[in-house]
C-alpha cells in the first residue's frame, strides 16, 4: 500500500477520490485536510503520517504552490498527484507551473486512477521519499529484573533531553507487565502505549500529544496498568518507530529483559543496546547469556555493558573477575545511593543531577549524543534485513522454541 494524504478544500472532490482509492485498494489515505496547511502545520501532518504520495487540489493556485515547494525541501522524493473537478485549459496550464507529473479530474476513472498509481510506484522505487529520520534510537535492556534499568532509563533520558534546544526526546516503557515508568515520574496520563500500538498504523498528530506527558523537553510514555491480554505487534512497533524517529531527535526505550519478539525488533532498530547489570553473580551470569544472545544475532557491536550500583567498600568481585564473567568490558559503572534514588522515587521526578549517582546519568547522556556522529549506525536496509532473518530464526513457530523466550545461544533451528 502506498501511504498518502489529500489536500484538497473541495469536499465532494476529496470524498470522490477517497471512494476511488478505495476501490482500487492500493492507496492509503491516511489523512484528508481541507484547508492547505501553513509551512509549519504541513510539516506536522507529514511527519506524523510519512506519506509517500500527496494528492493536491489546484483550487487556490498560490497556496498549492507553497506546498509543493515546502515539501521538496523537507521531504525530498515524496509525489503529488493534481486533483481536480475539470480538465480546463487554465488547470493544464496551473498544473504545469506548479511542476507536477500526475493529474486526475471528475469523473475518476479507476483504470486512470490505477496506471498514476503504477507510474507513481515506479518513481518511488528510483527515488524513496527521503524525511529527517533520527537514528538516535537506545535501548536499555536489564540482564535481570531490578538491575536498575528503568532507573537509569529514566534519568539518562531526562539528562540527554535537557541537551536539547528546539528538539525533544522520547522515551517509552515497554515493560508491559512491569513497568515502572508511570509510578517513577508519577504520571497521570490514562494513555499508555497500549492506545500508542492501537493507533499506531493511522497515528493522528492531534492524538500523539495526549498519548505522551511532557517532562520539558522529554516525553513520557508509559506502560499502563498490568494488562496480561495485550500483546504487542512487530507491525505496530515498527509504526510506532518510523513515528518517533521521524519527530524526536532521540529516543529511549525502557525494555523488561524478557526478550520479547518486539523487544528484539528494537534492538535490531537501536543504535546502542545498553544491558544493565549488577556486580551479583546471578545478575552477571545472566548479563553474557543475554550478551552471548545478541551476539549471535550479530547485535554484538552495539551492546554497552552498564554496571550498577557499585559500592566502593565491600567490593566482594574485582573489576576483573566482574569482565571476565562477562566476557566484554564495563562501559560505565553507576555508584550505589539508595537515599538518592529513594528521594527520586518519593518525589516523582530525577535524581539531583549534582549528586554522585546524578552526574554518571549526566555523563552518559553526553556519550548518547555523542554516539551521534559515532559507532554503528542504525544498519543499512540490506544489513538489517539480514539480521531479521537471524531473528526470525528464532522465532519460527515450529522452531522448537515456545513462548516467546528465545532459544539458546548458538541454537539452529530444526532442519
Ligand atoms: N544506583 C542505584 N542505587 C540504589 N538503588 C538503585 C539504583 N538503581 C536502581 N536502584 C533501585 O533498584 C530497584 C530496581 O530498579 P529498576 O530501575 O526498577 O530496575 P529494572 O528496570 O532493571 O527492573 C529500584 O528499587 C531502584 O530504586
Ligand atoms: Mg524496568
Amino acid at each position: 500500500m502506498l501511504r498518502s494524504i489529500i489536500i484538497c478544500p473541495d469536499l465532494e472532490l476529496s470524498e470522490s477520490l477517497q471512494a476511488n482509492l478505495l476501490d482500487l485498494g492500493q492507496v492509503a489515505v491516511l489523512k484528508a485536510v481541507d484547508k492547505y496547511p501553513h509551512a509549519h502545520e504541513l510539516l506536522r501532518i507529514v511527519r506524523t503520517n510519512g506519506p509517500q504520495v500527496i494528492f493536491l487540489s489546484l483550487q487556490q493556485i498560490d497556496r498549492a504552490l507553497e506546498v509543493v515547494k515546502e515539501l521538496e525541501q523537507s521531504a525530498p522524493g515524496v509525489q503529488f498527484v493534481a486533483v481536480s473537478r475539470t480538465t480546463d485549459p487554465q488547470v493544464l496550464i496551473d498544473v504545469m507551473r506548479v511542476g507536477i507529473r500526475e493529474f486526475l479530474s471528475l469523473p475518476f476513472n479507476l483504470q486512470v486512477v490505477a496506471d498514476s498509481v503504477t507510474r507513481l510506484r515506479e518513481a518511488l522505487d528510483k527515488r524513496p521519499v527521503v524525511m529527517h529520520s533520527t537514528d538516535l534510537l537506545f535501548a536499555f535492556l536489564p540482564s535481570k529484573a531490578g538491575s536498575g534499568t528503568s532507573t537509569i532509563a529514566v534519568n539518562a533520558a531526562i539528562a540527554m533531553s535537557r541537551h536539547l534546544q528546539d528538539n525533544k526526546a522520547l522515551l517509552t516503557d515497554l515493560d508491559l507487565n512491569g513497568g515502572m515508568i508511570r509510578f517513577m515520574l508519577k504520571l497521570e496520563n490514562e494513555y499508555s502505549i497500549v492506545d500508542a500500538a492501537e493507533h499506531s498504523l493511522a497515528m493522528d498528530e492531534n492524538l500523539w500529544p495526549q498519548l505522551v506527558t511532557s517532562v520539558g523537553n522529554l516525553d513520557v510514555l508509559h506502560a499502563g496498568r498490568i494488562n496480561p491480554s495485550f500483546r504487542l505487534e512487530g507491525t505496530h512497533v515498527r509504526h510506532l518507530l518510523d513515528f518517533a524517529r521521524r519527530n524526536y531527535k532521540s529516543i529511549c526505550v525502557d525494555l523488561s529483559g524478557n526478550m520479547e519478539k518486539f523487544s528484539l525488533e528494537i534492538m535490531l532498530e537501536a543504535k546502542k543496546i545498553f544491558l544493565v547489570c549488577t556486580p551479583e553473580i546471578p545478575s552477571l551470569h545472566l548479563a553474557r547469556e543475554k550478551y552471548m544472545f545478541l551476539k549471535n544475532i550479530e547485535l554484538g557491536d552495539r551492546v554497552s555493558v552498564l554496571l550498577n550500583r557499585c559500592t566502593k567498600r565491600n567490593q566482594v568481585i574485582s573489576p576483573e573477575q566482574i569482565e571476565n564473567l562477562l566476557g566484554m568490558p564495563v562501559t560505565m559503572t553507576f555508584p550505589n545511593d539508595y537515599h538518592g534514588v529513594h528521594a527520586a522515587l518519593t518525589a516523582g521526578r530525577q535524581v539531583d543531577p549534582n549528586s554522585e549517582l546524578g552526574q554518571h546519568f549526566q555523563t552518559l547522556a553526553r556519550t548518547m549524543l555523542d554516539s551521534s556522529h559515532s559507532g554503528p549506525s542504525a544498519a543499512t536496509p540490506a544489513a538489517a534485513a539480514k539480521k531479521k532473518g537471524l531473528l526470525d530464526m528464532f522465532f519460527k513457530p515450529a522452531g522448537g522454541n515456545r513462548g516467546g523466550v528465545p532459544a539458546p545461544a548458538g541454537a539452529n533451528p530444526p532442519k
